[in-house]
């Protein structure tokens, strides 16, 4: 995906999220010279911010996600079993795009409707090798109250609903009516190993630097920040 693409997204990803009420954080608008001079342990190394990805399929519209990560603990206190074991996500499905089925193996999280459309997720249980489970029923909280589906059944969360995923059951979803704003409140979250895909695609974009950055990805850190390759 082309870097004035991901600018573009951003730009209008922000005015999406602002025109619900909700507000990013400061650092949401640091240009990348000020995060990197900065460089807050707190933000980079818990690698906090913008992530737009097209799952390294390079077309965004039909396979993709825009993803802000707000606040996430760290792996040394989840296996403490105390301290910082949470994590934030604001983000946004649109109409026709789909965030492709994957599990998680660590993180539970709950995937909330903040509005818009409908947001719709094809749901699967796992067997016991932790593979989709075509024929067992799905079962999974909805704002505390549990919801059964076949397998492979779709879930219509309208705004304000949402939906407990375990780690193990499988989802995939879309906007459906209009685009979505998604709130994700989950375990300690680590997207470099905690993202199971069915199909072999990779889980961030790979850039074609077209024009300057307007903030950085978080997949940017490693080498813009810290200068790995
Ligand atoms: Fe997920």
């Amino acid at each position: 995906m082309k870097r004035s693409r991901v600018n573009e997204i951003i730009r209008e990803g922000d005015a999406f999220i602002r025109s619900f009420g909700y507000i990013m954080p400061p650092f949401a608008y640091w240009t990348p010279e000020e995060l990197k001079s900065r460089r807050p342990a707190g933000i980079v190394d818990s690698r906090l911010g913008w992530d737009i990805t097209d799952y390294g399929q390079g077309k965004f519209d039909e396979l993709g996600l825009f993803l802000f990560t707000v606040r996430n603990g760290s792996a040394a206190d989840l296996s403490r079993g105390r301290g910082m074991l949470y994590a934030e996500k604001i983000m946004i499905t649109r109409q026709r795009q789909l965030s492709p089925m994957h599990r998680h193996n660590v993180k539970a999280e709950d995937i909330i409707n903040r509005g818009g459309g409908k947001l719709v997720l094809e749901l699967f249980m796992p067997d016991e090798a932790g593979n989709i489970d075509r024929h067992r029923e799905v079962e999974v909280p909805t704002d505390g109250v549990i919801r059964k589906l076949p397998a492979g059944g779709l879930l219509k969360l309208d705004p304000g609903e949402s939906v407990t995923l375990l780690p193990g059951v499988w989802h995939a979803f879309w906007a459906e009516g209009a685009d979505v704003l998604i709130g994700e409140v989950s375990t300690v979250n680590d997207d470099l190993t905690d993202n199971v895909f069915v199909d072999p695609i990779g889980r961030f974009s790979s850039i074609e630097e077209d024009e300057a950055a307007l903030h950085l990805l978080v997949s940017d850190y490693d080498r813009f920040i810290d200068g790995k390759a």
